[in-house]
């Protein structure tokens, strides 16, 4: 029956009705007190958290109910993780299924292991099945690491300035260092890892003639640093398809298929880190299908399980015996409820439609975005595939100096009318649920542009 196809897929629906609704100012009273007793004793929280402590204590579809009964619409996805709604009852159904009746069982095999194996091999292009299951993405990084060195039997990788990749040694080593008072702490790169710039069309290193950015020119120099500057024993290049963290940047069209060509004449494996684009956020399986290009090795976590902690590290079926070197073991890693919740979510990207879903809502995106640069001036640029969106705020449009402090003041702005986001910096990143369509997509970009209107006047641009 047709209504059962839609009930299936507008399962969200009643719980949106009338959102964003707000009862009391935001964050609210009992947020407020929430907040400031767990602060007395937990320590370090995100720049999101402390520039907007709400407390929330509910989630449904593309609804967030905070504690004090203000309900918001959802612009994050938790942190690009509940990508198909919060509680999808197919997957909180699978994981509870398996929560009553098997909760561990080390690496050793499950009924429902087995179906996400199938189903990842049958969904993944080229040969990418080989497969290790692991519980957070900065351990699946950590897992490519060792894939990288155990196929190879080299040791030293490149990754890009302002890529992210997680916290631990190895994944630090492939990121961006963080300066200032904030992670100053953490540790120096390891020895062997190196960084070079990554292309971003707003603001290219190296152009052509005509202005545009000149990706062969950032390959040239990719080879130099090769032959310089290592010693020749480059296991993989490390990158995320699309620059998460860093605002939402994506690389021009022909980067990653000359990036490849590179990788491939020197022996180098290309290891995409798709831990925050996640399967299907971009309208694609993998961002990197948008280009034609296979990597040898990828990463999923975040949206892999919609919430549950559950990522994977996947290299090409030849490559699949070295994995053998490196043990798949780990406490939580693979287990029955983890296995359960990832496999649901792939399941729901098929029967909902979702890819199709993101294409045409991230159309609609992205032409209110270029619609809004027109018309405001401290738009500097809009980027972005499918659900992975950023707008970049600039002091102004000539000398596109970042306007740290209207990225804020907009991110606070919108919250309080009703906008569960998470932008920290001056690029107003945007990670909604790939479930939404147009009418909510529409209903957070009105709150958005509104908030950056009231900042234009508040710093004299209007
Ligand atoms: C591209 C990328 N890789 C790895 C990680 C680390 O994932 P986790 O926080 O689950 O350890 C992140 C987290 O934001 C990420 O964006």
């Amino acid at each position: 029956m047709n209504s059962q196809i839609n009930m299936a897929k507008d399962w969200w629906k009643e719980s949106a009705a009338g959102i964003p609704k707000l009862i009391t100012e935001t964050p609210g009273p009992e947020s407020l007190r929430m907040h400031a007793n767990t602060t007395k004793y937990m320590k370090g929280l995100s720049g999101q958290v402390k520039l907007f402590p709400v407390c929330f204590e509910e989630g449904h579809g593309i609804t967030l109910t905070d504690v004090d009964g203000n309900k918001y619409l959802d612009f994050s996805s938790g942190i690009y993780v509940t990508s198909l709604g919060h509680c999808h009852p197919k997957i909180s159904e699978a994981i509870a299924y398996w929560a009553k009746k098997l909760m561990n069982a080390h690496d050793f095999t499950s009924p429902v292991k087995e179906k996400l194996m199938e189903k990842m091999a049958a969904i993944l292009p080229g040969k990418l099945n080989a497969i290790q299951l692991y519980s957070d993405g900065t351990a699946a990084v950590e897992a490519a690491i060792r894939a990288a060195r155990a196929i190879t039997n080299k040791h030293e990788f490149i990754s890009a300035y302002r890529d992210f990749h997680g916290k631990t040694m190895g994944a630090v080593s492939c990121a961006q260092m963080y300066r200032g008072e904030t992670h100053s702490y953490g540790p120096t790169r390891a020895a062997g890892f190196y960084m070079v710039p990554r292309p971003d069309p707003y603001r290219p290193l190296w152009t052509k003639g005509d202005g545009t950015i000149d990706t062969d020119a950032y390959i040239r120099f990719y080879e130099t640093f090769i032959l310089e500057a290592t010693v020749g024993n480059v296991a993989a290049f490390v990158l995320e398809p699309a620059q998460g963290w860093a605002g939402s940047i994506f690389p021009p069209d022909d980067f990653f298929p000359k990036l490849k060509t590179l990788c491939d004449k020197y022996k180098i494996l290309l290891y995409d880190d798709k831990v925050l684009a996640g399967m299907g956020r971009t309208g694609e399986w993998l961002t990197l299908n948008h280009w034609g290009v296979i990597p040898d090795i990828v990463t999923f976590g975040k949206s892999f399980g919609n919430g549950f902690p559950v990522t994977a590290m996947v290299v090409s079926e030849e490559n699949g015996p070295a994995l053998e070197k490196i043990s798949a073991s780990s406490s939580y890693g693979g287990n029955p409820m983890a296995c359960a919740a990832a496999l649901a979510s792939l399941q729901v990207i098929e029967e909902e439609d979702i890819l199709q879903n993101v294409r045409k809502v991230g159309d609609f995106f992205m032409k209110r975005m270029l619609k809004m640069k027109d018309q405001h001036s401290i738009i500097g640029d809009v980027k972005g595939k499918g659900f992975l969106l950023g707008i970049e705020l600039v002091k102004d449009k000539k000398t596109k100096e970042p306007f740290d402090e209207a990225g804020k003041l907009v991110y606070q702005k919108a919250f309080r009318k009703g906008l569960a986001w998470i932008p920290a910096g001056h690029i107003l990143r945007m990670s909604p649920p790939l479930i939404m369509d147009e009418k909510y997509a529409s209903m957070g970009m009105d709150i958005i542009e509104n908030a950056i209107s009231e900042v234009e006047m508040e710093f004299g641009y209007r």
